[in-house]
């Protein structure tokens, strides 16, 4: 068995594990990978992990020996969930909103000032015990890389702290001042611009490693949300965007252009906006079905992007207004239902897909070198995660090596 330098303790190697007995293993190995086979799967699979690492795959009766070993049972196993776009710094919930929607009611973005009072009103405790409760609600069901943004705080300092909370509980971190212009500024949105780009974006950059801005109707228009992404950019942050999820604009070609990490929603999107997502591989469509569902709104088209050539991800979108659930198995349910994407694509998108999102190399595949975080579902193949849905599937999950 080879054993890579980064996973050996000074010591000594590291405790070596194998996952035997896997029915179907799901490694995304680009080795692997064909138009068959998208996912790369392994028949009769185990994957050896040492340390915090994947150090070999192949068929069972390949495997090396080592230190302990956890039989699979013929179950189906496949990366952690990668979810590029959450927001799970918030305080209160929205549930008399929902209410009102589902008995016809139209979902638009004013609803995040609710939160954002909450927010405001919750100390750093109840903040940082919400993120810390949702991140284990998620690593539950499979999900083993989380984004989260800021957004509810919209003054210099509840921007700052949620970055800070947010920090202290994943290195994926979103600044997102730029949510809605804070209700204190109503009258005079240019200056609203003026503090996220300055003294805001000066107190929450050591703590984020992303921007992002809301470019929509009843929030920043493309001109700003230009000036909060190239701010953001010009003090080391790469950019992302909220973009087309209402309606139709200049987001998604906004995101391109400043080659940001992903455009997220892309619910409206013209021919251009197709093309240039298909031009700008590095630029990833994140779909929120989980947002469509929640507003009872028309899901976005994954067969298009997908047939132009587009990079896909599939994420969550956590957030108490319009999508609150943490379930990366339900939003791949929905974009098989719903979205045009076969059971496979899907799966795909919501492992590799969200590591592209999030320009990470080490999570969203098991291969030698990837972060171990394994998904091991209480069934035979993936494809239950789209013809099971609503049902509890995950049977075990590694992060980073350890059982959780
Ligand atoms: O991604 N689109 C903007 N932000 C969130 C909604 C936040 C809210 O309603 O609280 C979203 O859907
Ligand atoms: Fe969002």
């Amino acid at each position: 068995m080879t054993s890579s330098p980064a996973t050996s303790a000074p010591s000594g190697p590291a405790h070596s594990t194998a996952v035997t007995n896997i029915g179907a293993l799901a490694t995304n190995d680009p080795s692997l990978r064909t138009p068959e086979n998208p996912l790369g799967l392994i028949q009769d699979a185990a994957v050896v992990i040492e340390g915090d690492r994947v150090v070999w795959t192949g068929t069972t009766s390949k495997a090396p020996a080592t230190d302990s070993h956890h039989d699979a049972g013929g179950r189906a196993l496949l990366p952690g969930f990668v979810d590029s776009h959450a927001h799970l710094v918030f305080a209160g919930d929205r549930t008399a909103e929902f209410h009102a929607r589902m008995s016809g009611r139209p979902y638009s973005a004013g609803g995040i000032r609710t939160t954002v009072a909450a927010t405001r009103a919750a100390t750093d405790d109840a903040l940082s015990a919400n993120v810390a409760r949702y991140l284990a609600e998620a690593l539950r069901q499979g999900t083993t890389t989380q984004e989260t943004k800021s957004g509810y705080g919209l003054t210099t300092h509840d921007e700052a702290r949620a970055l800070r909370i947010a920090a202290g509980h994943t290195d994926e971190v979103t600044y997102l001042g730029a949510h809605v212009v804070a209700p204190e500024f109503a009258d005079d949105p240019a200056a609203y611009v003026a503090l996220v780009t300055g003294e805001m974006l000066d107190a929450c950059a050591p703590h984020a490693r992303w921007i992002d801005v809301f470019c929509e109707e009843g929030a920043f228009d493309g001109d700003q949300a230009r000036a909060v992404l190239t701010a953001g950019a010009a003090r080391g942050l790469i950019p992302r965007v909220h973009a087309n999820q209402l309606s139709y604009g200049p987001g998604v070609r906004l995101a391109v252009e400043l080659d940001a990490a992903s455009a997220d929603h892309c619910t409206h999107l013209t021919d251009a906006d197709v093309d240039a997502l298909a031009g700008a591989p590095r630029t990833v469509a994140t779909l929120l079905p989980g947002a469509e569902f929640s507003t009872r709104a028309v899901y976005p088209d994954a067969r298009r992007l997908l047939d132009a050539g587009a990079t896909v991800a599939l994420s969550t979108d956590c957030n108490p207004g319009s999508s609150f659930t943490s379930s990366m198995a339900f939003c791949v349910a929905l974009a098989v239902r719903d979205m045009g994407m076969t059971p496979d694509e899907a799966v795909l998108a919501a492992t590799l897909g969200g590591a592209r999102a999030l320009r990470r190399t080490d999570v969203g595949t098991v291969t030698p070198g990837a972060r171990a975080d394994l998904h091991l579902l209480d069934a035979p193949s993936h494809v239950h995660l789209a013809y099971r849905p609503g049902v509890p599937l995950t049977a075990a999950v590694w992060q980073a090596g350890k059982r959780v």
